[in-house]
């Protein structure tokens, strides 16, 4: 018995041992970043498909979905980047490119949930409103940890254009914030 949990421990050390040397790089971000691509236009088009009047609770509950699997892949994302090194040049202008593709989109999407805002209100089942706020702020704090960890391994001369992206979005998520609160 006593051999046994020896075992144990030592494969348990060793698997931390992996756990802590397993180093991410950029073609791991830029295939997060794909995702989130894809589920923040997912996410786009079910606030733009929903109506002015006459919404449904299936509609409002998809964009909870939408936004909570966002959310997952976006706090993967900063895994992901927190255990990667400083970018080299080119993989830093990359992903940075990528990042700014997807602006537009959240940009508008976030325009967009404040305009639905009386169309969530008006549900008969109540609520809505308040589980919008909730995945706005989840999805505000993800977003600039995300981006925050992206500043942090990115090389020197492109930090000032990600600083302004950032502020450009979380600009945008407070207005949003703002209107649901
Ligand atoms: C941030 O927004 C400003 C004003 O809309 C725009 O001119 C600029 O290109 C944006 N910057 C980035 C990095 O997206
Ligand atoms: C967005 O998240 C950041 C980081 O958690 C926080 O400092 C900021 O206050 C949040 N914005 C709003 C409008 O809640």
């Amino acid at each position: 018995m006593v051999q046994i949990n020896r075992f144990l421990s030592v494969l348990s050390v060793a698997a931390v041992g992996l756990a802590l040397s397993v180093k991410r790089d950029a073609a791991t971000i830029e295939s997060d970043i794909a995702t989130i691509s894809s589920q923040v236009t997912t996410l786009d088009t079910a606030i733009d498909s929903f109506p002015s009047t006459g919404g449904t609770l299936l509609q409002a509950l998809t964009i909870h979905t939408d936004a909570t699997n966002l959310v997952t892949t976006l706090d993967k994302a900063v895994t992901d980047v927190e255990a990667t090194s400083t970018l080299s040049e080119t993989d830093g202008r990359t992903i940075l490119s990528d990042v700014e593709a997807i602006e537009p989109t959240i940009l508008d999407a976030l325009t967009n949930i404040v305009v639905k805002q009386p169309a969530f209100a008006a549900l008969p089942v109540g609520g809505i409103p308040a589980l919008i706020l909730v995945d706005l702020q989840n999805l505000n704090a993800s977003t600039v940890a995300f981006s925050s960890a992206l500043i942090s391994i990115s090389p020197a001369d492109l930090v000032a254009e990600a600083t302004q992206l950032t502020a450009n979005i979380t600009a945008a998520f407070a207005t949003a914030i703002a209107a649901y609160s």
